[in-house]
């Protein structure tokens, strides 16, 4: 769906209620002025184009809680999780299962949340999914002093940096996105007798490299996570060598740009047109975040 948007030069709306600005030239945009008390389906329609426009869109100086954030999901889509078991189960909210959260505070020598204070590596949430989500929406309870930055990376302006031969290459193409490991290469619980060895072995559901975004209708690289991933039909060292083609264009850095969190931000990305990574950060500084996705459509 879409709706079209009076907006001047800078790409800023000039007529009442929300107002979105561009970040950067390639991907991000932060929305003023929407009334989160009183969201009216208009608003609704404003903020989804603003995702599909800016495929990145930040909510900075907002109060914002656990139900405004499920609000705001639920009026995007249906709220859904993760297929793959975590290292333990977790009881986050009994209001809302679907909530996430992704933390390195320990309480009680347990930590609280999932994926610690390590850097995570470029990927799309959930892409080892059948049906992968749309939309994450993730939200800054406790920060870092010093990093914990969330890159992001526009993957329509992904495609059109590769070299025509290596587009024309891919045309057709299908990659699997293994589920067993993680992006660190770690295996998930349940998986720990699978050997990464020979990743065409490894289990996982298989998307077109380029998807043509459903609500956009462009066409975006799909790389889900580098680790494992395999190209089908190819040797796995014809694979290898492609993939690491591939995400070289898919990370170039004029493509990217990183946001610095303060607490309350709530980043809203689209799983279907970005990737997203995460700096490091001490190991005894809090991050607190609570993550929510909605639901998407399988990949074509
Ligand atoms: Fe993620």
């Amino acid at each position: 769906m879409s709706t079209t948007l009076e907006l001047d030069d800078q790409g800023t709306r000039t007529t009442g209620g929300p107002q979105v600005h561009p970040i950067t030239d390639t991907i991000g945009a932060d929305i003023t002025g929407l009334d989160l008390e009183n969201l009216t389906p208009r608003d609704i329609r404003f903020f989804r184009q603003a995702v599909l426009d800016h495929c990145v869109v930040r909510l900075r100086g907002y109060s914002i809680d656990d139900d405004k954030q499920v609000e705001l999901g639920r009026y995007i889509g249906a709220l859904t999780g993760s297929s793959v078991r975590r290292d333990k189960e977790f009881d986050w909210s009994k209001k809302y299962p679907e909530l996430v959260v992704i933390s390195n505070i320990k309480e009680n020598g347990e930590t609280i949340g999932v994926l610690e204070n390590g850097e995570l590596n470029w990927h799309t949430d959930l892409a080892f999914d059948e049906v992968p989500p749309s939309l994450s929406l993730l939200r800054a309870l406790e920060v870092p002093e010093s990093g914990g930055n969330t890159g992001f990376a526009n993957m329509y302006k992904a495609l059109e940096s590769l070299p025509p031969r290596l587009r024309q290459r891919i045309t057709g193409l299908r990659l699997k996105h293994q589920r067993s490991h993680d992006a660190q290469g770690r295996p998930r619980v349940g998986f720990e007798h699978l050997s990464a060895d020979d990743v065409s072995a490894l289990p996982g559901p298989v998307h077109p490299l380029v998807r043509t975004h459903p609500d956009s209708g462009r066409e975006a690289l799909y790389l889900g996570r580098r680790f494992g991933g395999y190209i089908m039909g190819l040797d796995v060292a014809e694979s290898e060598e492609l993939l690491d083609e591939l995400w070289h264009y898919g990370t170039l850095p004029e493509n990217t740009w990183h946001q610095e969190w303060q607490v309350g931000d709530m980043m809203v990305w689209d799983n279907r047109s970005t990737m997203h990574r995460r700096d490091n950060f001490p190991a005894e500084q809090r991050r607190r975040m609570h993550r929510i996705v909605v639901l998407g459509s399988k990949p074509y």
